[in-house]
């Protein structure tokens, strides 16, 4: 399958052209028809298979491997070990800016963490590979491992996030406590969770001389090229990532992993190609997570419910060689107008896998904290939730007074209840009940995401036929990148969607930046969109100076490009067409590049963040504690809408997350031995379509002036964040019990109520 299939199918064509119509994605029947290859469905000539031998053990030593019996059985090819493993031009225990992380690679015999890599078996067959790992018979010394928060070392963090300070103060938190009437203060867990994307993280490694083809899922290609050329010694272009299509990434794949650069060693220590895919089990160490999280809200309010003081504490587990945490307690910092706000983070140290950035980082977990003390300190108020955060709505940044690039939040809070019917809501809990019995509960919760920008670069190429191309190094995880994409350059190419073909997901193409923080829209399609404009001011250039043209003497900011066409702005009847023009130059092509970043003095002038305000239903069996959410209602403020069919299933994504976190995300560790006891799909749940009977995502209009030239924001994660408040909240108004502790439980609210 080459990149070239996922041009337009007829599928598109009903569906109209410009920028906002709701097309279908172009990968879409590739997907379904099981026709697009993924990294572990190639397999170059000579393959090897590589397996990971994994640590069982959380903290320790390995002090034997049995590689004699793994190297006598047949097909086997070599074991690394850290005896044998060959050098890395980069110590994989210095992290490498901007989003480095340390890596195991069998730098030496330490154990960190449960499944962390202790040795890497090749051999000529998946089974080999796999039963030569078994074979390994690993001997430790065994330290007792740190699994939990009593076991944990505290210690003070330097940053958090990308380079957030750790505490971050506005006005006099002590002084608003001490001005409220009321305090609401409360203490919240969240759990471990794992990503689990479908697609689990593979690489297949070929390597010619000093340069190495990687087909791996990325999330973030020219970093990770420049990243895996300091570790193999190599300049960065020596380095090609392909990367068409993802199975989900989440965060987990923009980071690069020990699994994957050991199996591009051994490609290269081999001279052969090695594929290496990590099993289901194998994703819970090595490859991140979201951390576990303790936070603390401290809410002081006044007589007419509004906030004086607003103190979030988060601690957060991380590993104990590593220092990435959820930044929580930011959470905290965007959202409500509050004369004192705190939030401050501290880290712990376990002895698991670095966490790393997992689908709304921070804001996730430290929404779910926040959104249910905002409903506390409501209750305590004796206020509507939904009345009491319209009492703190924040016109301004919070703290900085900066203005918001644009904010709807208040059309959000309107339309969302109003669709949902929340008006009538009882303040009290335990008041309603379906035909069946089963009682019935309503919550809220704000969602809010940052608008990151990441620097990318386009180009955009018009060819004699009329048709275009458009390339950027982009990574699709599903969410329809790619279709978004090709409406932005279609709008500003003046051409229909259908006529533009998109390369995107492989390295050698120009960068097109990050895809992840939900910004990737607007990153690479803000370089499409310039590159497409670049490509139609040559093309006018030509046009212009051509006396036999009808466009000539008008000067190329005297025309405009639309349907395929140059019209003259003085004279809407002349015009030439894109392959006329092309033809008479004797062209075969005009060639637009373009580079885009976010302006900093904009930037630094506005805060700029999606906005959303969820609602839940749930309904709880009054015996056996069961919740079913019957209804979750969202309405999101996200500036220009490029498709709204993919924007609203970005945000069912978002919502089904927020009801996973609320009520079934968790990964147990077993205390005594640290190892995860449900790694694997059966016993870490996550939502099925019988748990979502009923979705409405309510997409608000939104001009944003300042977030970037085309208007567009994140749509990604916002969707996430109020949404498990609002469950969580849900869940107190239909039983009266609160629950701060992630995910919800039946036994939670089995209380006795005689
Ligand atoms: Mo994400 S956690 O921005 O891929």
């Amino acid at each position: 399958m080459s990149l070239e299939t996922a041009s337009p199918s007829a599928q598109h064509r009903r569906h109209g052209s410009n920028a906002g119509q709701p097309l279908t994605r172009r990968d879409g029947v590739l997907k379904v028809t099981g026709r697009a290859t993924y990294a572990a469905d190639n397999h170059p000539e000579g393959m090897l298979y590589a397996v990971t031998a994994v640590s069982r053990i959380a903290r320790g030593r390995v002090t034997s491997l049995n590689v004699a019996a793994a190297k006598a059985h047949p097909g086997v090819v070599e074991v690394l070990t850290p005896a044998n493993r060959p050098p890395l031009a980069h110590d994989p225990d210095v992290k490498m800016p901007p989003f480095g992380f340390r890596v195991e690679v069998l730098q030496d015999d330490t154990v960190r963490y449960v499944n962390q890599p202790i040795a890497l078996v090749i051999a000529e067959t998946l089974e080999a590979a796999t039963e030569g790992a078994a074979l390994l018979n690993p001997q430790y010394d065994i330290d007792i491992a740190r699994t939990g928060l009593e076991s944990g070392e505290r210690f003070g963090l330097a940053a958090v996030g990308v380079g957030a300070p750790p505490r971050t103060a506005h006005g006099d938190i002590e002084a608003g406590l001490a001005a409220a009437t009321r305090v609401t203060e409360a203490d919240y867990v969240t759990p471990q969770q794992f990503h689990n994307a479908m697609e689990p993280h593979a690489v297949v490694a070929e390597w010619d001389g000093d340069r190495v083809t990687l087909d791996m899922p990325n999330q973030a290609l020219a970093l990770s090229c420049a990243s895996y050329a300091a570790y193999f010694g190599i300049p960065a272009e020596n380095v090609l990532i392909r990367s068409p299509f993802l199975g989900g990434g989440f965060g987990s794949k923009a980071i690069l992993n020990g699994p994957q650069i050991l199996a591009i060693l051994a490609a290269r220590m081999l001279k052969r190609p090695v594929k290496l895919a990590l099993t289901r089990t194998q994703m819970y160490g090595p490859v991140g997570h979201r951390g576990h999280t303790w936070q603390k809200l401290r809410i002081g309010t006044d007589n007419e419910g509004r906030l004086t003081a607003l103190h979030h504490q988060a601690l957060c587990a991380t590993s104990s060689f590593d220092e990435f945490i959820e930044p929580a307690a930011n959470a905290s910092l965007p959202l409500y107008a509050s004369p004192a706000i705190l939030a401050e983070h501290e880290g712990l140290r376990l002895d698991i896998g670095t966490p790393g950035p997992m689908r709304a980082p921070g804001e996730a977990s430290g929404s779910a904290a926040l959104e249910v003390a905002m409903d506390e300190a409501a209750i305590a108020c004796g206020m509507d939730p939904l009345e009491f955060r319209l009492a703190n709505y924040a016109e301004t940044e919070p703290g900085t007074g900066r203005p918001f690039s644009s904010k709807a939040l208040r059309e959000c809070y309107a339309e969302g209840a109003k669709r949902f019917g929340w008006s009538g809501r009882p303040l009290e809990p335990r008041r309603m009940r379906d035909e069946n019995g089963f009682l019935v509960g309503w919550g809220m919760g704000t969602a809010v995401f940052h608008c990151p920008h990441f620097p990318a670069e386009a180009r955009a190429t018009l060819r004699a036929d009329g048709t275009a191309l458009v390339e950027t190094a982009g990574a699709d995880m599903g969410q329809g990148a790619w279709t978004a994409l090709a409406q932005i350059a279609a709008e500003a190419l003046g051409l229909d969607p259908d006529q533009v073909e998109l390369h995107s997901g492989i390295s050698s193409l120009p960068d097109g930046g990050i895809a992840g923080g939900s910004g990737h829209t607007a990153s690479a399609g803000l370089a499409l969109h310039n590159a497409g404009e670049d490509a139609i001011a040559r093309l006018a250039e030509i046009a212009t100076a051509d006396p036999a043209s009808p466009l000539f003497g008008a000067g190329n900011i005297g025309v405009a490009a639309r349907s395929g066409r140059l019209h003259r702005h003085d004279d809407e009847g002349r015009s030439e067409s894109y392959a006329e023009i092309l033809a008479r130059a004797g062209r075969a092509e005009v060639v637009g590049t373009a580079k885009a970043a976010r302006d900093p003095a904009i930037a630094e002038a506005h805060a700029m963040f999606s906005h959303g305000a969820v609602f839940a239903e749930v309904k709880v069996d009054p015996d056996l504690g069961q919740v079913r959410v019957s209804r979750l209602v969202g309405a999101f403020a996200a500036g220009r809408i490029i498709n709204p069919r993919l924007v609203r299933s970005q945000y069912f994504g978002g919502m089904i997350w927020g009801m996973s976190f609320a009520l079934q995300e968790e990964a147990i560790a077993d205390r005594r031995t640290g190892r995860i006891m449900n790694a694997d799909l059966a016993e870490y749940h996550v939502p099925v379509n019988a748990d979502v009977p009923s979705l409405d995502a309510i997409l608000i209009p939104e001009d944003d002036p300042y977030v970037n030239p085309l208007g567009v924001k994140g749509v990604g994660e916002v969707g996430i964040t109020g949404t498990v408040g609002a469950i969580a909240n849900a869940v107190w108004h239909a039983t009266g019990v609160r629950v701060r502790r992630f995910p919800i439980r039946i036994e939670d609210l089995l209380v006795d109520r005689t």
